[in-house]
């Protein structure tokens, strides 16, 4: 059951160093575009990390952009900042990180803006739908990854932290211009099993507007 599956579920950040085997990646892609995208413009693109040099540049840079971070902010929220951080990196560990890219679309907005006729917070809603929508449909696309690895006995974990030191990684990843990264995904086998975290209960975050 899917509900099952959803609910086992965990974010893994310890995996054991045995390499994931390519066809069990290639699955999880394969599970990964599946997903509903606006207009089915699929905008997403996966890289897949196996380099240990490339992993470990990418867990240096965001270690650069946390002591930068740290230099930035009140002395008294450093340790606070440290605790955190230290979340960021999480991905190193693991024998493979799969980068998830989304990309947006200016289509209507390129339109509206040479039209000129609408005003200008009009137009700034249908760019922010546009360029939101590529990362909506990425975003889907990474939790079916997410649920796919759980079900193939893989450990997996979103992680945006590490986006502290995006433009950094792009350049590592060599990413192209006009895509992003939505999250860094260590996928690997699992060496923790995580206690559920819990949620809210589905009543206390539901509003009906009936
Ligand atoms: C968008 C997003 C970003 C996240 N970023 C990080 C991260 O940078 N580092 C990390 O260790 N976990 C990260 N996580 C994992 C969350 O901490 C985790 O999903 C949450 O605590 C709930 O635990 P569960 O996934 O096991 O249910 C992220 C999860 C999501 C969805």
């Amino acid at each position: 059951m899917i509900l099952d599956v959803m609910r086992a579920r965990r974010s893994v950040r310890r995996f054991r160093s045995d390499p994931v085997p390519a066809a069990l990646v290639e699955g999880l892609i394969e599970a990964a575009v599946t997903a509903p995208s606006a207009s089915n413009k699929q905008p997403w693109r996966f890289l897949v990390v196996t380099r240990r040099s490339a992993i470990d540049a990418m867990a240096a840079a965001v270690r650069d952009a946390l002591a930068r971070i740290e230099q930035a902010i009140p002395p008294e929220s450093r340790d606070a900042l440290r605790a955190y951080g230290d979340y960021f990196t999480r991905f190193e560990g693991a024998p493979c990180v799969i980068v998830p890219l989304h990309r947006g679309a200016a289509v209507l907005s390129n339109l509206v803006d040479a039209g000129g006729g609408l005003p200008a917070e009009e137009r700034a809603a249908i760019a922010a739908m546009e360029r939101d929508s590529g990362l909506v449909g990425a975003s889907l696309a990474l939790q079916n990854l997410l649920l796919a690895a759980h079900d193939a006995g893989l450990g997996a974990s979103a992680m945006t932290g590490p986006l502290v030191a995006a433009p950094r990684l792009a350049e590592i990843l060599d990413v192209p211009p006009s895509w992003g990264i939505v999250a860094l995904v260590p996928i690997g086998f699992p060496a923790e099993t995580p206690a559920p975290p819990g949620r809210k209960p589905s009543s206390k975050v539901t509003r009906w507007i009936a």
